[in-house]
């Protein structure tokens, strides 16, 4: 049998969370902090909303959902894939079972690819990989990732209402948490990092604290394992 090698592994970090909670802000500083490749898992969901809206295919639909995984080309930089009615669409395909069952091995390959990885989204600790060193369940109160998303709207030059955002923000987690297939939720051994009351660098300061305490408990726990 080959001799186990005591080096330490690249990890793989998962940070998964409600929209608008930072996780992806977290998610991306953490992939720089730790040199690690990241994948925003939620734009291959928007990917496949966005082929569907284009194709004019219904949501409500789940073989048309299905058909939009099909030709999964997209450009990071379109701006429709962060746009209002891409994202109602892309929570609604998201609780098909098929949908996520074709978007599974692309996730997966990412995951498991041996420089390790940083991926965000809602089933990354639960799911897609969960054999993770860290996972971080980044959430806040639906008030505050209200006026986060209103900001960002307001950046964009889109105008909204507070209280149609929060409405917003209230459906969509209901459907992401409440869907049979892959529920938002955090694993069990999630840390769970509440962004409520951090500005961005606080919260990524926290996100990298905890990292760094969660991998030397793992390497600890792989060492005293290797003997
Ligand atoms: O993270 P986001 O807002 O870009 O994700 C868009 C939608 O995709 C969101 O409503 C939930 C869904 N999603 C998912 O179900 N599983 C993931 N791993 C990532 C996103």
């Amino acid at each position: 049998m080959a001799p186990k090698s005591k080096k330490k592994r690249p990890p793989v970090i998962a940070v998964d969370g409600p929209a608008a909670s930072g996780k992806g802000t977290i998610a991306r500083a953490l992939a720089k902090h730790f040199a690690l490749p990241f994948m925003d898992t939620g734009l291959l969901y928007r990917a496949v909303a966005l082929n569907l809206w284009r194709w004019g295919g219904d949501p409500g639909d789940e073989f048309e959902a299905l058909r939009a995984c099909g030709e999964l080309g997209f450009d990071l930089a379109d701006p429709e894939l962060r746009s209002e009615p891409v994202s109602v669409i892309a929570s609604r395909i998201s609780a098909y079972p098929s949908v996520r069952a074709a978007l599974l091995d692309r996730q997966q390959e990412f995951a498991r690819q041996p420089g390790g990885a940083v991926l965000d989204g809602r089933d990354i600790g639960t799911v897609i990989a969960p054999e993770a060193e860290v996972k971080l369940f980044v959430t806040a109160s639906p008030e505050v990732r209200a006026v986060r998303r209103l900001k960002e709207l307001e950046q964009r030059g889109m105008h909204a209402h507070y209280d149609d955002v929060l409405a917003d923000i209230h459906a969509r987690d209901d459907r992401d948490s409440t869907r049979e297939a892959a529920p938002l939720r955090p694993a069990a051994d999630a840390i769970v990092l509440d962004t409520s009351d951090l500005d961005v660098d606080a919260a990524i300061a926290e996100a990298v604290r905890l990292t760094e305490e969660r991998l030397a408990k793992s390497w600890r726990t792989n060492r005293t394992n290797l003997g």
